[in-house]
């Protein structure tokens, strides 16, 4: 289904604190509560550390949403990748669908390597990188 005036915002962040399994089902829970009630989608992977997540819907309410999480003490270094209108969403599936890459081999994620050897470093992604990347959680 197209969505009219869909937009799309991509970024990556470190994690304040080592995160334990709570700290990330809290985010998660958040998440998915909030963007359910403001209809937006979207990923949000977690690598040893780092997050990359991509926030999709209405412009305002993604726009909206980022500042808050911008806000958020449990991470740092937050740096924008992409942001930008699309036709329409390819997350539409998840309100917030989580990943954390200890659970997949990194191997076989497309791309994951090309930054800096075995080990991203996701600070230095850029956007079509990011969304690729993404884009392969939509079928794995
Ligand atoms: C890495 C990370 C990703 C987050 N993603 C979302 C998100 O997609 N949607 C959301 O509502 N909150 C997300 N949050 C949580 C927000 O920063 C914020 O805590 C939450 O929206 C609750 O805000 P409130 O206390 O003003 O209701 C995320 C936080 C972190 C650290």
């Amino acid at each position: 289904m197209k969505d009219l005036k869909m937009f799309e915002l991509i970024y990556v962040s470190t994690a304040a604190n080592r995160m334990t399994k709570d700290n990330l089902q809290s985010i998660l829970m958040e998440s998915m509560r909030h963007n359910l009630d403001h209809d937006i989608t979207g990923i949000l992977l977690y690598d040893q550390g780092s997050f990359c997540q991509v926030l999709e819907g209405e412009k305002k309410a993604v726009l909206s949403i980022f500042k808050k999480i911008k806000k958020d003490k449990r991470h740092m270094n937050i740096i924008t990748v992409s942001e930008k209108d699309i036709q329409y969403r390819e997350f539409s599936a998840w309100s917030m669908r989580f990943i954390n890459l200890d659970f997949y081999d990194r191997e076989m994620i497309k791309g994951y390597q090309d930054i800096s050897g075995s080990r991203m470093n996701w600070a230095e992604i850029n956007a079509s990188l990011a969304k690729s990347i993404l884009m392969q959680f939509k079928s794995m």
